[in-house]
């Protein structure tokens, strides 16, 4: 889809982009971006509300990087819906759709230079996903560039995510501020995600384990870190269908685990796979 559906400009190459963005700048306008990879949902959407608070102009990108995909994941199945995700923005008054190709975005094909993660990036998602972290961080990198944005809105799901965002513009002096929306939810405590629409209804189910395990491992917190890995992990025991990826308890400032006898604000960070789909989810908890 190119074009406009109703205020939204759907713009597929960066040349468009950074014209449009020129003018408006030229204008006053300040511009926020917010990152996606389509399939949008509730959560996204309190992105946007979240920077149009922030910006004048909001520019949504949709692209499924395959960089940040490794070989055997999702990257195939990953639900592409440019048209539904277009329509759900033509309310919410974000301004332009940036939606490229690969080729758009990747021209020489494998991409020569890359941004890397580091240690943190190597942990826990990035154990799991080797190079997803490089992957991300590119892809981030390059629309920062593109966009050149005041301020870059992210969900707080992706915590790890999030963390090595802040790090890279630190790292990199890139001028741009990044914001963070706390994760929306299910009534029953389920984190959004566009994977949840790969889940029939027993394995909807069985994904509440993740927010079961979040909620034990708070309400074992003032017993310290060995309690709460055992409560997290005790929800498990239940699905067969569930197979826990891990969990371990961080330091928000390093996003390292942290030390046995560690009290204070500590985020859980807990991974799953739920039948063939894997989901992740976090929270902030304080260790007493
Ligand atoms: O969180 C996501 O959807 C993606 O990792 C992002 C930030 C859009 C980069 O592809």
């Amino acid at each position: 889809m190119t074009g406009s559906t109703s205020s939204v400009r759907v713009v597929p190459t960066i040349a468009e982009l950074r014209e449009q963005l020129a003018e408006r700048r030229a204008a006053g306008a300040s511009v926020a971006l917010v990152p996606t990879m389509g399939a949008l949902h509730a959560g996204h959407l309190a992105l946007v509300a979240h920077a149009r608070e922030l910006a004048d102009v909001v520019v949504v990108s949709i692209f499924v990087n395959p960089l940040q995909f490794g070989p055997g994941e999702d990257l195939d199945r990953y639900p592409r819906t440019l048209d539904a995700d277009v329509e759900a923005l033509a309310g919410p008054g974000v301004e332009f759709v940036f939606a490229p190709t690969a080729a758009e975005m990747y021209p020489n094909g494998a991409v020569g230079t890359t941004l890397t993660a580091g240690r943190v990036g190597s942990l826990y998602e990035g154990a799991s996903r080797p190079g997803h972290f490089d992957g991300m961080l590119t892809v981030v990198g390059k629309l920062l560039n593109i966009v050149r944005p005041d301020v870059a809105v992210f969900g707080q799901k992706d915590a790890q995510q999030v963390f090595l965002v802040r790090r890279m513009v630190d790292d990199l002096d890139v001028p741009t501020s990044i914001e963070v929306v706390p994760t929306v939810r299910e009534a029953d405590g389920l984190a959004l995600s566009s994977r949840n629409r790969f889940l029939d209804p027993g394995h909807r189910a069985a994904a509440l384990t993740l927010i079961e395990a979040l909620r034990a491992a708070d309400a074992a917190a003032s017993d310290g870190l060995a309690e709460v890995l055992a409560e997290g992990a005790a929800a498990f025991g239940d699905h067969d269908d569930v197979t826990l990826d891990y969990l371990v308890v961080v330091d928000p400032e390093t996003f390292l685990p942290v030390a046995d006898d560690a009290r204070g604000p500590a985020v859980v960070l807990v991974a799953a796979r739920v039948g063939s789909t894997r989901l992740i989810d976090n929270a902030a908890i304080t260790l007493g």
